[in-house]
């Protein structure tokens, strides 16, 4: 059985791909490079030893997809493929709807005619917006504050329509909490266009050099600190939760939503302190006003995928930042490095 990967080319996308080639899946990587570039994938190849197809591809292009999945024997799809600028998505929102819904639409549309009805489904935390942390997937819903994490709550909602007219469907919906570091060997990692928008990519550019100091957005919520807590994870763990979602939906029909999280909170200025250990150097900060639409605290409750996955994080926040360290360092401009 061979496994599309939509938006491969990314930054978990990536990752996924070589943690699938290296448990021996048949992977296909499709991308149609609007926010990463090609030599991630060359990169994949070269970490593994293993060549695989590559199709540049929109998944607004139906046409596109059903040769794809003419050509090949897909059994399921993991689909990353989306935008995912919070603030882009309040400026431009028809292109954050047209895109990552519209898009999803026709994927799913070419995989039922194609009859390949398993999914794991890239969602995010933001969806449980303002509840109180933990987070549990048995919470409500859809109070989110931007555009991007609408999309991500309505294809929720389309899937949950889907396997309600089909019950032949096997859907997980993995809501991400907060991804960051690199793979080990610093060869492929995260690579925004511009000025980061998230705070570990914003810290590894301050710790290289690359900008004078992390803007704290307030000090003054009621956490430890002050700064706002997240629950970061490993990059890899994640790639591998794709695995174990993989081979539930594989052996499972249903539709279960289930968080990829550590369970564990730590604040910006704790962010800071593990990249300072991990890089060996001071990294400058300003405590600036609240970020609009920041919550305080978020973290998961990462009981389901216990139980359901059988899938459990092993890497903690200072291998997060050492391993984001390696790559930042080795690719200072990222893959134009
Ligand atoms: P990314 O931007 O690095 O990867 C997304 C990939 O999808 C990119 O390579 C992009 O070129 C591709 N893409 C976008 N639109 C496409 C289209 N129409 N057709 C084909 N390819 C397209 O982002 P990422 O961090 O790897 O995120 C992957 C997925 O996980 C996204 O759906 C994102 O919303 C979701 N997610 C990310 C985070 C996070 O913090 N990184 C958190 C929660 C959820
Ligand atoms: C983390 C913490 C900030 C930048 C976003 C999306 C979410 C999901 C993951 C996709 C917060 C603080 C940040 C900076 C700072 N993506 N911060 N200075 O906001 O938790 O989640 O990415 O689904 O949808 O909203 O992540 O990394 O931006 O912020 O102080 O320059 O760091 O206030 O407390 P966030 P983040």
């Amino acid at each position: 059985m061979e496994i599309l990967v939509t938006g491969a080319a990314g930054y978990i996308g990536s990752h996924t791909m070589l943690e699938l080639l290296n448990a021996g899946h048949r992977p296909i990587a499709l991308d149609n490079y609007s926010n990463s570039s090609a030599e991630s994938l060359k990169r994949v190849e070269k970490l593994t030893g293993k060549s695989f197809n590559i199709y540049e591809c929109d998944i607004l292009d139906r046409a596109g997809l059903e040769k794809i999945f003419k050509n090949h024997n897909i059994g399921a799809v993991i689909h990353f493929a989306g935008l995912k600028a919070v603030g882009e998505s309040n400026d431009i929102p028809l292109k954050y709807y047209l895109n990552n819904v519209s898009g999803s639409v026709i994927l799913f549309e070419v995989m039922q005619k194609f009859n390949c009805k398993k999914l794991v489904f890239s969602s995010s935390a933001t969806i449980y917006g303002d509840n109180a942390s933990p987070f549990v997937e048995s919470m409500p819903t859809g109070n989110v504050t931007n555009p991007y994490g609408r999309t991500k709550f309505i294809i929720e909602e389309i899937l949950f329509d889907l396997f309600k007219s089909d019950n032949s469907w096997s859907i997980a919906l993995l809501r991400y909490f907060n991804p960051i570091g690199a793979h080990e060997s610093g060869q492929i990692g995260e690579d925004p266009s511009g000025i980061p928008n998230n705070l570990m990519p914003y810290i590894s550019q301050v710790a290289v050099g690359k900008r004078e100091h992390v803007n704290v957005f307030g000090g003054d919520y009621t956490t430890h600190d002050g700064t706002g807590v997240r629950d970061y994870i490993h990059v890899t763990d994640l790639a591998l939760g794709h695995l174990s979602a993989i081979d539930f939906v594989e052996k499972n029909q249903g539709i279960e939503a289930i968080n990829l999280g550590t369970g564990n909170g730590y604040s910006v200025f704790d962010a800071i302190k593990a990249m300072e250990k991990a890089s060996g150097k001071k990294i400058a900060y300003k405590v600036a006003p609240r970020r609009e639409g920041d919550l305080g605290e978020v973290y998961a409750n990462p009981a389901k995928a216990l139980n359901l996955l059988k899938f459990k994080t092993s890497r903690g926040i200072e291998k997060m930042c050492e391993d984001a360290w390696a790559w930042q360092s080795q690719n200072p401009d990222g893959y134009k490095s």
